[in-house]
């Protein structure tokens, strides 16, 4: 081998044992991982998808609820074309867990200006925690095609 190709060769492999090095260490040690389902809804034999959403807690009972002193729970369903509920109210500082399911096609839930972006499945339920330490309004958008009014999907969380 040339002197060259041998450093090349070295410094290749150097790198790839770096990569899956720096890969491994945040996935066991820093359990940063891919957002995952964090639970799902099987349909009873003979019922569709949309009837086992809409009738297993939480999302039987979508809204916002509060779980200790100033942290929430809000089970959204984010179906065609609107999130339900469309609309939450909380305290600044507040810590939301959003609970996320659609009981027809794929839909995004992305909030800009926070690090909430998850993608919602059919019967997958996605689930993220954010403190909302700013006041505004903020707007959930989805950010996956979901058919015709796609673009008008929306919801809000108003922070005060
Ligand atoms: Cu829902 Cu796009």
């Amino acid at each position: 081998m040339e002197r060259y190709e041998r450093i090349f060769f070295c410094f290749s492999a150097l790198m790839l044992a770096l990569f899956l090095g720096a890969l491994a260490y945040v996935t066991i040690f820093m359990h940063i991982h891919l957002p995952g389902p964090a639970g799902r809804i099987i349909p009873k034999p003979g019922q569709n998808l949309a009837a086992a959403v809409l009738s297993t807690p939480p999302f039987n009972r979508p809204g916002l609820r509060e779980i200790a002193a100033g942290r929430y729970e809000a089970v959204i369903l984010a179906q065609q074309w609107i999130f339900y509920p469309r609309k939450i109210e909380i305290p600044v500082g507040s810590e939301v867990t959003f609970k996320v399911t659609s009981p027809d096609v794929t839909h995004g839930f992305f909030i800009p200006g926070t690090r909430i972006n998850m993608m919602v499945i059919p019967g997958y339920v996605s689930v993220e925690t954010y403190r909302f330490t700013r006041p505004g309004d903020y707007r959930i958008l989805c950010h996956e095609y979901c058919g015709m009014e796609h673009q008008t999907m929306s919801a809000e969380v108003a922070v005060k």
